[in-house]
């Protein structure tokens, strides 16, 4: 008989929750819910973290749904996060999307189960290439990506031309990853379309959330086609990411990146390494959640700055107070930007780009006191939701107001309240380089352009595990003569360099 248990005693896969939730029935359910369908009623295969949000409105902070005879808790209200939050009791639950991804990327650091070996060691291995010195000396690179795009801002200005934001933010944070951590440049700028890494990127992310709304048995005759596409799709990353190993090691190394990292740093204890299978699920994990959820957090920033003038004015203000007319940033002048970093953090808030994680019990349980849970039993945290409980946030939840990060106001609430990077040990280990990045860019675009949003522009949010502005546009306005290096118009538009697709434009 095959296995039907995981190592550390658990069943494999699935794991419904009428099976580790003993007083389910406790938790309320929509209306409606019928025999197979479960609760898919007026449900959207594309939108199922909207879907959820809709439902967690009205059935409050901790309800169920079923589809095609699964079970899943979700749980958002405050008190119920926090307790969740509880490492001892608690910890990252490898289901769902999460789960669906394992084909691709294995057991790296984000897809490892808790009991796999790797994740300790992957952990171990890379967690210095985030340490402040490492952030310190990615900075430069990253000034050197945004030159990049207000390059291609200004052209777009020069024409009148409005800028396509999720696709421009996608370009910046996929060279800003690739080029820090792996020394690579995919030439994104120099591309009429998606450079081809991105584009089979989104198809196995949108590949894994379909996975969830398709009954297992199903899933073979549904998503024939799609799970051909999909096979394609990782045989391409992985093409792409081995080029990338091939030509750092033939160059002999880097400069102490992440690459070097995965490649020749030994764990400091066990002196044990990452194998080669690994190395490659290493570097598309990092490539694929290194920019994807940023390219997100800084969209939906551009979006709230563009149609709140007086928050775009004392943004601006300060990083013409902080940065003055330096011409390049310091490293230690982006972490002074406090209130562009409220504003990125408020936007965080309204729509976390990763908006759930999942929790598991590590032994029988009590949540808050409330609901018993088995071992292994597990809930979904809504985060988008989280962010929204009226108990912490008010009834004006929903405004964009970045004054509620103000430090005051921080310390008055309660610790686990804001979860954009999910918690505890696996909790995003690149949030400080999200956060430069982020800010520093939000800074320079602030400093160069006013941003002019379309009057007939409605907020629309596509999912795909990940959560993106959709047609999202913005014209863009010099403030002032474009100083200083980055990107004048006129400057030549240099060749891709990608030396894996280097014909593709
Ligand atoms: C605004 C940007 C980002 C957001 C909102 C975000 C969010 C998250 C969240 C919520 C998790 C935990 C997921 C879970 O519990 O299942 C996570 C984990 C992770 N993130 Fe991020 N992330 C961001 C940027 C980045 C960047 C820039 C990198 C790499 C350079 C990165 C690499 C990772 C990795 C490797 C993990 C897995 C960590 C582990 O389990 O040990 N993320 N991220």
């Amino acid at each position: 008989m095959a296995e039907t248990r995981t190592e550390d005693g658990l069943p494999k896969g699935f794991r419904s929750a009428e099976h580790g939730w003993p007083e389910l029935r406790r938790i309320p359910h929509p209306p409606g819910r019928l025999p197979l369908l479960g609760d898919l009623i007026g449900a959207s295969p594309r939108t199922p973290l909207q879907d959820s949000m809709r439902h967690a409105r009205r059935l409050g902070p901790i309800f169920r749904r079923r589809a095609f005879g699964k079970e899943f808790v979700f749980a958002w209200g405050a008190d119920l996060v926090t307790d969740l939050a509880d490492e001892t009791r608690f910890t990252k639950h490898v289901g769902l999307g999460i789960a669906n991804l394992r084909p691709v990327v294995g057991d790296a650091l984000f897809t490892a189960y808790g009991h796999e070996p790797n994740w300790q060691l992957a952990h171990d291995v890379l967690a210095p290439g985030f340490s402040r010195e490492a952030m310190a000396a990615y900075h430069p690179m990253m000034l050197e990506v945004a030159g990049r795009l207000t390059g291609h801002w200004d052209r777009a200005a020069a024409d009148g031309r409005a800028v396509d934001v999720p696709g421009d933010m996608t370009k910046l944070t996929l060279e800003t990853i690739s080029r820090t951590g792996f020394g690579h440049d995919f030439g994104s700028f120099e591309r009429a379309r998606p450079h081809p890494f991105v584009t089979a990127m989104v198809g196995t992310l949108t590949h894994a959330q379909r996975l969830n709304t398709v009954p297992g048995p199903a899933v073979p005759l549904l998503l024939r086609q799609a799970s051909r596409r999909n096979a394609a799709d990782i045989a391409f990353l992985n093409r792409t990411v081995d080029e990338i190993v091939r030509v750092r090691r033939s160059s002999g190394g880097g400069e102490g990146d992440l690459l070097d990292r995965m490649l020749e740093t030994a764990h400091p204890e066990t002196g044990e390494r990452l194998s080669a299978q690994n190395v490659r699920h290493q570097v598309i994990t990092f490539l694929v959640a290194g920019h994807e959820t940023t390219s997100g957090a800084l969209s939906f920033a551009l979006h709230y700055l563009s149609r709140h003038p007086e928050a775009a004015a004392r943004a601006r203000a300060e990083v013409d107070r902080v940065w003055g007319d330096t011409e390049s940033p310091g490293y230690e002048q982006v972490a002074r930007l406090r209130y562009v970093r409220r504003v990125l953090d408020e936007s965080l808030r309204l729509w976390p780009t990763a908006p759930a994680f999942a929790r598991e019990a590590r032994a029988d349980t009590v949540l808050a006191g409330r609901h018993p849970m088995r071992r292994g039993a597990w809930a979904l945290v809504l985060a988008a939701m989280l962010h929204r409980d009226p108990a912490v946030w008010g009834d004006g939840a929903d405004r964009f107001d970045p004054d509620r990060f103000e430090p005051v106001a921080v310390r008055a609430r309660p610790a686990h309240v804001f979860k954009p990077f999910g918690t505890g040990a696996r909790a995003c280990i690149g949030r400080q380089f999200a956060l430069h990045e982020a800010t520093l860019v939000l800074g320079l675009l602030l400093r160069r352009y006013e941003l002019v949003p379309d009057p007939s522009y409605r907020l629309t949010v596509a999912e795909r595990l990940t959560l993106m502005p959709e047609g999202l546009r913005l014209h863009v306005q010099h403030r002032t003569p474009p100083a200083g290096r980055p990107g004048r118009d006129g400057d030549p538009v240099p060749e891709p360099r990608c030396p894996v697709h280097p014909a593709a434009r």
